[in-house]
């Protein structure tokens, strides 16, 4: 099957086989599907972050499992039970809807409910675990189902258990968020006021929180519908209070923030622009003329080609700066 309509990079890898799912009893009876023994399986939401360098010799099975509702109340929040199927930004509208606050710095951020824990997704000044409450997920071997609370997922910068030692052990089902009633605006990350300034708020509000952040990722981030991409490729490194100290001697516009335990997080899209790579092209791999830490496939590119281009990335930036880039998008 092509995988081309199902990756947000556009890339015409194949696998062997395809499925979707709308229920834990369907996925049930994918995983006993007799040509598909033996064989390796994943689970696939929106395909947005991921890099598909050559074809998939397994079952890929894509989770369409819907469905979102409020579950439980207390006094100061509401709970919404969302399908891993979901799109994301379907749910944040559902919850700006109902003046659940807590999703609205996340707006726009592509793919599914399920994959939102996958890599803690954040954007803005928020992450997911500031309003993760638990999910449920099959186990693909020993077909349990097993609830994560916050704590079981050890949610990190970008990381959770889901993208390390459980890689690809576990089907996310369905994901709950505990929303706020009275919201807390969030606006740390400084772009956000300079929009909300420029469009001219007088009073804060979650909805407009939204919209601020929809402008100002339509103005940097390439639509995926247009040019093919992953998002951010790297993370953004962290480095601590020496390298920095170095760094800063020897690069004074280095961008830079400091973190609660003494590191630095630096700006890989900052390092990766020094370098020269922004707006560079090779065939119809590139890098993002908006935003550096994007790679982008213009049209054509094979995986394997956005991943070389990738290292080369990698080395400049070592060579330059000493840092070591990490990739952020699931590369297979
Ligand atoms: P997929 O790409 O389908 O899958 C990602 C990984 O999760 C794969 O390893 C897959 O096997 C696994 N997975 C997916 N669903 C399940 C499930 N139900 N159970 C088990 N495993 C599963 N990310 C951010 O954090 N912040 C941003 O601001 C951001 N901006 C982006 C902007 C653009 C233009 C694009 C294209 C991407 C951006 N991303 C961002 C990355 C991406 O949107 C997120 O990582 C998103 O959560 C991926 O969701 P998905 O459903 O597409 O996952
Ligand atoms: N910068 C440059 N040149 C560039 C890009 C960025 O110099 O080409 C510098 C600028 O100084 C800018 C700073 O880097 O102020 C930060 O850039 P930006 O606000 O665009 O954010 P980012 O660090 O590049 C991160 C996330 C994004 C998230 C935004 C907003 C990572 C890896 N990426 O990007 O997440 O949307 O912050 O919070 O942490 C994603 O994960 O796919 C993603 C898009």
């Amino acid at each position: 099957v092509l995988l081309q309509p199902y990756n947000t990079f556009g890339i015409p890898a194949r696998s062997r086989y395809f499925a979707s799912f709308d229920s834990e009893a369907a996925l049930l009876a994918l995983l006993d599907e007799p040509r598909a023994k033996g064989l390796p399986r994943m689970i696939l939401g929106g395909g947005s972050n991921i890099l598909f360098t050559k074809d998939f010799d397994g079952l890929m099975l894509k989770n369409d499992i819907r469905g979102m509702k409020v579950v439980n109340e207390d006094k100061d929040h509401v709970y919404v039970k969302a399908g891993a199927g979901e799109n994301w930004h379907g749910l944040v509208q559902y919850c700006l809807a109902a003046d659940m606050a807590g999703l609205e710095n996340l707006s726009l951020i592509p793919g599914n409910v399920g994959a939102s824990p996958m890599q803690n997704i954040g954007a803005y000044g928020v992450e997911i675990k500031d309003t993760f409450h638990s999910l449920e997920a099959l186990h693909l071997e020993d077909r349990r189902v097993v609830t994560f609370s916050n704590n079981d997922c050890a949610f990190g910068y970008r990381e959770s258990v889901f993208k390390k030692q459980y890689r690809n052990q576990f089907a996310i089902l369905n994901v709950t968020y505990r929303l706020n009633k009275v919201p807390r605006f969030n606006t740390s990350y400084g772009a956000i006021n300079e929009e909300l300034e420029r469009m001219g708020v007088k009073e804060l509000s979650i909805q407009a929180i939204s919209q601020a952040v929809i402008n100002i990722r339509t103005s940097k981030l390439p639509d995926p519908a247009k040019i093919g991409n992953a998002g951010s490729f790297f993370k953004n490194p962290s480095v601590d209070a020496a390298q920095y100290e170095k760094l800063k001697a020897a690069f004074p516009q280095v961008v830079a923030y400091p973190l609660a335990d003494g590191h630095f997080k630096l700006a890989a899209g900052w390092l990766i622009e020094q370098c020269g790579w922004k707006g560079y092209r090779e065939g119809d791999a590139g890098v993002h003329a908006k935003q550096a830490l994007v790679l982008v496939n213009y049209g054509h590119a094979k995986g394997s080609e956005i991943y070389a281009l990738s290292q080369k990335v990698v080395d400049s930036v070592k060579e330059k700066f000493g840092v070591e880039l990490e990739r952020e998008v699931n590369i297979l």
